[in-house]
């Protein structure tokens, strides 16, 4: 088994003015947002994430550029190529998730359900597997 990924194509509007892809809660969103942050300028070598959460649920775009998401919930790893700005990933609680393989103009822009709080996060390997052993 591998961790299955919830990967939706969203809504493109274009017109010859250019192209407008919106996000709405309900609709492509299926949580109410708290928060939003965006992460760009990381170099290609560089891998970052390593945690999960426990509690938050995530919809991550690339909305410019690419990179790629690796996702596990304990059952096996699955790697998705973020490269598009209408391909939105969900990233459910419980899921361990490293990014890498960044483009250089990459913008990662991620949508979360909680406003920051560390005590959500599993950054300890060890822990995260104990505590999906057997689910
Ligand atoms: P970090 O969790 O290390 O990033 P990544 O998961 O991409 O490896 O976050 C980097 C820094 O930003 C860290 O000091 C925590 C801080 N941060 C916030 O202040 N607010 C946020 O919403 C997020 C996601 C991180």
């Amino acid at each position: 088994m591998t961790t299955s990924v919830d990967l939706r194509d969203l809504r493109v509007r274009g017109d010859e003015r250019g192209w407008l892809v919106p996000a709405e809660v309900g609709v492509d969103v299926p949580f109410e947002i708290r928060r939003a942050y965006w992460v760009f300028g990381t170099e290609s070598g560089v891998r970052r994430g390593f945690h999960a959460h426990r509690a938050c649920r995530q919809a991550a775009v690339c909305v410019r550029g690419g990179c790629t998401i690796m996702m596990d919930d304990g059952s096996g790893a699955y790697d998705v190529r973020l490269d598009s700005p209408s391909k939105l990933l969900g990233i459910p609680p419980m899921v361990w998730h490293e990014m890498y393989d960044f483009t250089p103009d990459c913008v990662l822009l991620v949508f979360a359900e909680f406003a920051y709080d560390e005590s959500d996060y599993i950054r300890d390997r060890a822990e995260f597997d104990r505590l999906t052993e057997g689910l």
